[in-house]
């Protein structure tokens, strides 16, 4: 049975102290529950929310790590020093730094072997923009970025990954995918690690929807059969929303 997974991502945004002010709220209204719950923050946040949460089940995650294990690599962040400071997750190839930070399909699985290397369990990003929604092209290109990105993995591994299937038409925009449509194309990922690695893996891996989740359509998109989760942008800053999603 798959456990489901409300995960935030706080993108570039909050300091250090709103941080420290989001968990303090958060901790008063979270009730642990068979949900997991994480939150994707900036680098240097990690450090103060692993011990905001400590006495909690809240997971932490980082929103990106490099590819390489260690080197001349000014200013990246390796995998092996979020895991020090106890990160459990990270967001690996977003479409934000696909598009904005030109990393492609091969730099993502690098990024996925060095978390899976670290102990440190990846949320793979993949999705299609709207030029290849309406050209036909969103399954041609999410198996791609699937087979792509998880090459190399051992199918013990491929059961751990967490997948978000985020269409880029629907970040930020307000524009969610319709239940149906986010909950097909979560069928399908999951249709490709059954291809690629066999039943048992497909069964476990938990393939998350996001693109405008918010307290409004979150328990829609969350009670459909293959979607196991949501990653949430704008709407995980807010304790008060979070919350709502978290409890669907
Ligand atoms: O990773 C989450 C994301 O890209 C969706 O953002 O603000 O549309 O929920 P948002």
């Amino acid at each position: 049975m798959r456990k489901p997974l409300i995960a935030g991502n706080w993108k570039m945004f909050k300091t250090t102290a709103e941080a420290k002010d989001f968990a303090a709220e958060f901790k008063k209204i979270y009730v642990s529950s068979d949900i997991q719950v994480a939150v994707c923050a900036p680098f240097t946040q990690l450090e103060a929310l692993k011990e905001a949460f400590q006495d909690t089940d809240i997971q932490v995650g980082a929103q990106n790590l490099h590819f390489a294990e260690e080197g001349a690599f000014t200013g990246e962040i390796s995998a092996a020093m979020l895991k020090e400071i106890g990160v459990d997750c990270c967001i690996i190839g977003h479409s934000e730094r696909r598009q904005l930070f030109g990393e492609t399909d091969e730099m993502v699985n690098k990024k996925l072997h060095q978390a899976f290397a670290s102990g440190i369990r990846p949320i793979l990003c993949v999705g299609e923009s709207l030029e290849q929604r309406d050209g036909g092209q969103a399954f041609d290109l999410v198996r791609s970025q699937m087979k792509a990105g998880m090459q190399g993995l051992h199918a013990d591994q491929a059961a751990a990954l967490i997948v978000a299937y985020e269409p880029v038409w629907a970040i930020g925009t307000g524009r969610t995918a319709e239940p149906e449509q986010a909950d097909e194309m979560c069928g399908f990922i999951r249709q490709v690690v059954e291809d690629l690695y066999g039943e048992e893996a497909a069964d476990k891996v938990l393939i998350l929807y996001g693109g405008s989740v918010k307290p409004s359509n979150a328990s829609e998109l969350l009670n459909m059969g293959d979607i196991d989760g949501a990653l949430v942008g704008g709407a995980s800053l807010v304790p008060e929303d979070f919350i709502q999603i978290v409890n669907f």
